[in-house]
C-alpha cells in the first residue's frame, strides 16, 4: 500500500505524531510518505491511504486542513481515508470534529472516515506567543482547580495506530469514528 500522512502543526507535536504514524505504516510493510499540509502533492492519484492529522486549539482542529479536505475530496473520495487528532485536554474530540466535518464543504467524506483517533497534547514549553501563553495559564489553573489532568502524547499509540491502518485491508468501507 501507499500511503500519504499529511500534517498540520503550529509547535511540533503533531508533526512528530505524524511521523510515528508513518513509522506504524512502515513497520506494517507499506511505504508512508509524511508531509506537512503546506507541501502536499498536487496529485493523490498515487495514495491507497491519505491519513491527516491536526491539533486543537481553542477547541478547534485545524480549519486549513478542513478546507483542504473539502478542496480535494473528489480524490480524497477514492482512497481510504484516517484522521488524527492531539489535544491536551479529555474531551470528545472526535464527536467534535465530526460534527465540524458534518457542517463543512468536506461533508461528503465523513462516511468515508475509517478510523478517528487521538494520541493526547503536548504543550509548548518555549516558542508560545504571548496569548498562547496566557491561554495556557488560565487553562492550567482553570484545570487544576476542577481537578482535570491534561492528557500527554503518547507516540506509541501513534505509531500502533499507523500499524492497525497497515493491517486492516480496507476492502469493506465502513465508518468506524471514535473518541
Ligand atoms: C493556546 C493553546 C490552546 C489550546 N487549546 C486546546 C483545546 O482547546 N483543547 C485541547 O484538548 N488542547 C488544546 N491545546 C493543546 C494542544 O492541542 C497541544 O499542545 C498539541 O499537542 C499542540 O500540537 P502542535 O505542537 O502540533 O501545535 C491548546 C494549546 C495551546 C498552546
Amino acid at each position: 500500500m501507499n500511503a500519504l500522512v499529511v500534517f498540520h502543526s503550529r509547535h511540533g507535536a503533531t508533526e512528530e505524531a505524524a511521523h510515528a504514524v508513518g513509522r506504524g505504516l512502515a513497520a506494517a510493510g507499506h511505504k508512508a510518505e509524511v508531509l506537512p499540509l503546506a507541501s502536499a502533492p498536487a496529485s493523490l492519484a498515487s495514495y491507497n491511504l491519505v491519513v491527516l492529522g491536526g491539533p486543537i486549539y481553542m477547541g478547534s482542529w485545524p480549519k486549513e486542513l478542513l478546507a483542504w479536505m473539502a478542496c480535494r475530496k473528489a480524490e480524497l473520495d477514492l482512497a481510504r481515508l484516517a484522521l488524527f487528532i492531539l489535544g491536551s485536554l479529555p474531551e470528545d474530540h472526535a464527536a467534535k470534529l465530526r460534527s465540524a466535518l458534518g457542517a463543512s464543504e468536506a461533508e461528503s467524506l465523513l462516511p468515508r472516515i475509517e478510523a478517528v483517533a487521538r494520541f493526547g497534547g503536548r504543550l509548548p514549553t518555549h516558542g508560545a506567543s504571548l496569548g498562547e501563553r496566557l491561554i495556557m495559564r488560565l487553562v492550567g489553573s482553570m484545570s487544576a482547580r476542577e481537578g482535570i489532568r491534561p492528557v500527554q502524547l503518547d507516540l506509541a499509540e501513534a505509531e500502533a495506530f499507523g500499524s492497525s491502518l497497515g493491517s486492516s485491508q480496507g476492502a469493506c468501507p465502513h465508518t468506524k469514528i471514535h473518541a
